[in-house]
This record gives C-alpha cells, structure tokens and sequence, in this order.
C-alpha cells in the first residue's frame, strides 16, 4: 500500500512528466507542419480556390483529408488520380462527362476560378499526410481488373518503344481523352464504365490501333456523338465543346495517321 504521501508524489510526478512529454511532442508536431503542409507553396491561387471550395460548399458532398461529407469521392489526391486536365473539363460540365449517371452540380466557374480550385486541390494533394488516404480505391477502380485488361491487350497497342518516339498532341490530353483512354503510353489504362441502357460494364480501349477498327467516317459519328451510335454508352459527348469541329478532324487524322507506324503483320 502507498502512503498518503507516496500516493501525492505519485500522482504529481507522473502528471509533471506526462505533462512535459504532451508538451514537448506538442511542440515538435508544430515544427513539423510547415514541412509536412509546404506552406511555402501556398500561392494566392491556393488560397483563393480554397475561399471558393467554402462558399461553395463542396464539403456538402466530398471529403478532402477525410473531412467532410461522404456522398461523392474523397479529393485529396484527385489531381494525381485524375490529372488537372481531366478535372478542368470535367468541373466545365460534369454531366458531359458521365451523361446521364452522375449527380455533381455545374457551377458556373469561369478558367481562372477553375485554375484555383484545381491549384488548391494540387497543394492538397502534395501534403504529407501520414500516407491518407491509404490506397486512393478510385485509383485501384480504374486499374483494368483481369477481364479489362484481357480486351486492353486484344485490343492491342503500339510497341512502347515505337510509341515513345511519337509525340502525343496535347490536345488529347487538354480535351480529356487521356482521362479514360490510353494512348502512346499516356493516359488511364482502360477505366471501366456502365453503359447507361444495359448495365453492362466497359472499358475505355487504347486508342493505338483505333485505325483498324474504325473507319474515319465511324470515327467522327462516334466522337461526335457516342450515345447515338450506341445508346447509353458512357464516353461522353465532347463536340462541339470543348473539342470542336476542327479539333475533331484533327484528331481523327492524327488517330488514323497511326497506321504508318504500325509494325507489319
Ligand atoms: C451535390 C453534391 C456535390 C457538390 C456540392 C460538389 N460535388 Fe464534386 N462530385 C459530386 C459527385 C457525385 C461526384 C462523382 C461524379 C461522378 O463520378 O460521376 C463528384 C466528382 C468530383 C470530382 C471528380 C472526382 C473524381 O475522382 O472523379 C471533382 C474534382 C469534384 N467533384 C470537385 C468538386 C468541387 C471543386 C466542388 C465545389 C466547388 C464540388 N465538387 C462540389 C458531387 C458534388
Ligand atoms: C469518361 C471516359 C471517356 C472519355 C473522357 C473519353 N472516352 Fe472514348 N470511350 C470511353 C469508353 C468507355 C468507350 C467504350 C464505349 C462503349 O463501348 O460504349 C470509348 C470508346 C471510344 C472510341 C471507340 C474505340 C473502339 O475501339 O472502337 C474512340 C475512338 C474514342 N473513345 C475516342 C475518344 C476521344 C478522341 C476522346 C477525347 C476527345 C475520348 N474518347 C474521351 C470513355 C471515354
């Protein structure tokens, strides 16, 4: 048995000590923040598209840090997961983008707000947080599962090394295509999507060899308009905007130019 003495040490001593550990991990977390944050890349687009994640509430339905509401995707790490291309056009028309399934509003955001945002969710995504999210699932969704993968490869690509000699025109990558194809070795590797009507899940193929199977008559009807060629098809419509007509064509030559670097069968 302790004595009433020992037991007032006791007590004293411990709070003292414990008290001084809190204190002292207390100051070094301080310290490290700064590092852990870079708030030394804290630009006044962060800080301006962070004022305009408040006013509108974005929290209402997303999380960003684990924080928030969890009706749509955590954002944390969306630039990495998506690139800021893809999220520039997708915050322009988010119904466009996935027509007739998704539920997230059309703000009516000019460029420069969407460059805020999207420089305030960069920053979010580049500070260390202890590893969170742990594995972005989205990013694991989007990985072709086994059966994807099989058609990716039957579908076929250009040798990465012929591939790599090849430049990518950015508008591929400016208009989203990147976002849910695969193309010279950029891009998503084959994103599954349901198709509105069926149900039935599909991916987005590389568009390598597209020459061989689409004619470029086929190629400007689909890119055109994907779900009056197939009902329900989750590609989005993307002319007259943000690809526009004659962007349109140009894509399609470059896609069918593709066949001069084909190796013979
Ligand atoms: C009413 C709910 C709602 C609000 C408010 C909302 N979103 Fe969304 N958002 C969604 C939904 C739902 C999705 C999923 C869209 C999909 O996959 O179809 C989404 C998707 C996104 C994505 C793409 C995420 C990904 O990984 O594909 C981004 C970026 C995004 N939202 C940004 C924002 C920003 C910035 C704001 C505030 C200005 C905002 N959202 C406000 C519902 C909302
Ligand atoms: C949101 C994801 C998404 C985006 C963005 C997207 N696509 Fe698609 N695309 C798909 C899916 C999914 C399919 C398969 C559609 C189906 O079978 O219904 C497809 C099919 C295609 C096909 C037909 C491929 C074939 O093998 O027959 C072409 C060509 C194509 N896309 C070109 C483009 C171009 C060019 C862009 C950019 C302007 C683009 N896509 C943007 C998802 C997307």
């Amino acid at each position: 048995m302790l004595s009433k003495f020992q037991a007032r040490a006791f007590f004293l001593g411990g709070t003292v000590v414990f008290s001084g550990i809190f204190l002292i991990l207390t100051v070094d977390t301080h310290r490290q923040v700064p590092k852990q944050t870079n708030s030394d890349q804290i630009t006044p687009q962060v800080v301006a598209g962070k004022k305009l994640w408040e006013q509108n509430n974005c929290m209402g339905c997303h999380t960003i840090f684990g924080e928030g509401a969890y009706y749509a995707p955590e954002l944390t790490k969306v630039v990495e997961r998506r690139g800021k291309d893809w999220i520039k056009v997708f915050i322009k028309d988010p119904e466009a983008m996935f027509p007739g399934q998704r539920k997230m509003v059309k703000y009516g955001f000019n460029d420069e707000q969407i460059d805020h945002l999207i420089a305030f969710l960069d920053w979010c995504g580049k500070v260390d947080a202890n590893g969170f999210p742990a594995e972005p699932p989205l990013k694991k969704l989007m990985q072709p599962s086994g059966a994807a993968s099989a058609t990716a490869s039957a579908v076929g690509e250009l040798p990465a090394a012929v591939a790599s000699t090849i430049p990518l025109p950015p508008m591929f990558e400016q208009k989203s295509c990147t976002g849910c194809h695969r193309l010279l070795g950029k891009g998503m590797p084959g994103v599954m999507l349901p198709n509105a009507v069926t149900g039935e899940v599909v991916s987005a193929p590389p568009l390598d060899l597209v020459f061989q199977r689409k004619t470029r008559e086929e190629l400007i009807a689909w890119i055109s308009d994907p779900q009056k060629v197939k009902p329900g098809s989750p590609m989005p419509k993307l002319v007259p905007a943000p690809v526009s007509p004659q962007e349109l064509e140009q894509m399609v030559d470059f896609l069918l130019g593709l066949k001069a670097h084909a190796p013979a069968q």
